[in-house]
């Protein structure tokens, strides 16, 4: 079973001219769990990615898979896989020719070929050319690539972006199953949503410096959790919940009650006589927490 290393950002830093792309940033990403990293475009993710696999000099800090810089690993391709943004894959050559190629570079044994793609789903499709392939196909190919070495820690950029519905579905249970397997798994997104059901942490950059990490949990700043109510006689609701001593706002889909458990709230009303259409606790606010911390969305 792979291990992964721990990955390691040191006050990596990174400036383009007088773009400050990536400024002071510190984190580090844990074996066994799908860490989200996290910004509107343009805030640096590509770029903090690109130094940790050795692609981008930094300007200052360092990044390292348990220690040791991408350059320096005795193994890279067993240690870590990656996959970037925008592969470019020839359009003529086969899945199956292209991952065959790169593991006969590696030193792998030409198995890992048939293996890699059964694991991303591709097997039926290996012997097509790469050039009749969706944007989700290329994004499994792309991910073939980072698995053939069976490595521990897997750096993927935007890996979701561009799929289909089923294609989201099938990534979130990849992304689980390389973690609940021991490995590293770093997953950077625009969009909180397309990672949100797979993560367990988020490291959240804005304007290339940290805004938050921790875990999904920690982002939601929601101390207070409310249910939501309403009914046809919203004053008769009003009053029931008044008498009950249970505070309330007007929000947009129903009275908003400052109480977590939507069973007190069924019952005052029933005990009123109060009917009822909508009883629900509010939704997380994961993604209204992301955008104040990002600063209100994205810049495309
Ligand atoms: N090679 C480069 N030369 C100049 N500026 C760059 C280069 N690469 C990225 N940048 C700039 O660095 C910032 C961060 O970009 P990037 O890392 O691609 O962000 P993200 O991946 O989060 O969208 C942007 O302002 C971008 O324009
Ligand atoms: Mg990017």
């Amino acid at each position: 079973m792979p291990t992964g290393a721990v990955i390691e950002f040191t006050n990596i830093t990174k400036t383009f001219g007088h773009v400050n792309a990536v400024n002071d940033l510190s984190f580090t990403v844990e074996p066994g769990r799908v860490t989200g990293f996290l910004g509107p475009n343009g805030a640096g993710k590509t770029t903090t990615l690109r130094m940790l696999l050795g692609l981008v000099a930094p300007t200052s800090g360092t990044a390292t898979f348990g220690g040791i810089r991408y350059r320096d690993l005795p193994q890279p391709l067993s240690t870590v896989g990656a996959a970037l943004e925008a592969a470019s894959f020839h359009p003529g050559r086969t899945a199956r020719n292209h991952l065959g190629i790169y593991a006969i570079a590696a030193g792998l044994p030409a198995e890992r070929v048939t293996d890699v793609l059964r694991k991303v789903g591709l097997a039926d499709y290996a012997d097509r050319r790469v050039g009749g392939y969706s944007l989700g196909m290329r994004q499994r190919l792309g991910l073939a690539y980072a698995m053939i070495g069976d490595p521990g820690v897997l750096v993927l950029d935007e890996p979701i972006n561009g799929l289909d519905p089923k294609g989201i579905k099938w990534i979130r249970g990849f992304l689980r199953d390389m973690a609940a397997e021991g490995r590293t798994v770093l997953v950077s997104s625009h969009l909180l949503s397309e990672v949100q059901q797979s993560v367990d942490e988020v490291v959240i950059i804005a304007k290339g410096s940290l805004a938050h990490r921790g875990t999904l949990a920690s982002l939601d700043t929601d101390t207070a959790p409310q249910v939501i109510v309403d009914g046809p006689d919203r004053d008769a609701l009003s009053d029931a919940l008044t008498a009950a001593g249970v505070t309330f706002s007007i929000g947009r889909t129903g009275l908003l009650a400052a109480e977590p458990d939507p069973a007190r709230i069924g019952h005052i009303a029933f005990s009123a006589g109060v009917e009822i259409s909508v009883l629900h606790r509010q939704k997380s606010g994961l993604e209204d927490s992301f955008l104040a911390l990002v600063g209100g969305g994205d810049s495309l």
